[in-house]
């Protein structure tokens, strides 16, 4: 087991205004998987992906990433497991404004221990014409392909993914969606993706479901449909 969720509670405020964004969660993703979270807004899909990015910690129980337990270890610790194993795209692009494309990438690559060739990736996610840009230069397919660049860079083990085509047209989601298959497949990232898309569950090893803070559902797809397949 790579990944192992148990019992994970994260409340938030106390008394009558206390809200369970994680109820209980038991969770257990394997190496190399493709994970998609599915669950209406408010549900907790991106408390979760916080605690397993170790971007916030649980109110009890505890996650288990590669034998080590991030909800117990010391911050020195958490820090170097979120800048070595961890990638994250977020909700928002979260990019540094004042600075371009190609810049935004090199500082995560400097602080990386083995990182990726920054023009490889720019031009396999189609960037390099906009490498000298500034991120309000850029159309939000540019931004979220930039802050996709971003995080492989470090050539994470885990990827996590909080709805990178919530913004996008069909044909941006695609390209994302084909280069986090790619990412997967070449360097056997875990690649943990949430979505409000129905059609994108088809492309993961491991579909789960989200509801009040609760897993509903935990389902394992046979055969992994490819992207270019996808119905989205
Ligand atoms: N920092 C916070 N302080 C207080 N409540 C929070 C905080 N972050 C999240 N919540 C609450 O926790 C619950 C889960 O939020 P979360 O952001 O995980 O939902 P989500 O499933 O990602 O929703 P969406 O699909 O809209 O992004 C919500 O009720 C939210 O209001
Ligand atoms: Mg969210």
């Amino acid at each position: 087991m790579y990944i192992e969720i148990k019992n994970a509670v994260k409340q938030y405020g106390q008394g009558e205004n206390a809200i369970y964004a994680m109820n209980g969660v038991d969770l257990s993703i394997e190496e190399h998987e493709i994970c998609v979270i599915l669950g209406p807004s408010g549900s907790g899909k991106s408390t979760l992906l916080n605690m397993l990015g170790g971007i916030d910690t649980l109110t009890s129980g505890s996650i288990v990433v590669n034998g080590k337990d991030i909800s117990n270890i010391s911050k020195k610790e958490l820090t170097l497991y979120r800048r070595e194993d961890i990638g994250f795209i977020f909700q928002s692009y979260n990019l540094i404004q004042d600075l371009t494309v190609k810049e935004n990438i090199q500082t995560v690559a400097d602080i990386s221990k083995e990182p990726l060739d920054i023009d490889e990736l720019l031009s396999a996610l189609s960037l390099e014409k906009y490498k000298n840009h500034f991120p309000s230069e850029l159309s939000g397919g540019q931004q979220q392909r930039t802050a996709i660049a971003r995080a492989l860079v470090k050539n994470p083990a885990i990827l996590l993914c909080d709805e990178p085509t919530g913004a996008l047209d069909s044909k941006s989601s695609r390209d994302v969606l084909r280069m986090l298959e790619k990412v997967n497949n070449l360097y056997e990232t875990t690649v943990i993706i949430i979505t409000h898309n129905e059609g994108i569950s088809k492309m993961a090893d491991r579909v789960i479901r989200i509801h009040d803070g609760k897993i509903v559902k935990n389902v394992l797809n046979d055969e992994r449909m490819p992207v270019d397949e996808l119905e989205i």
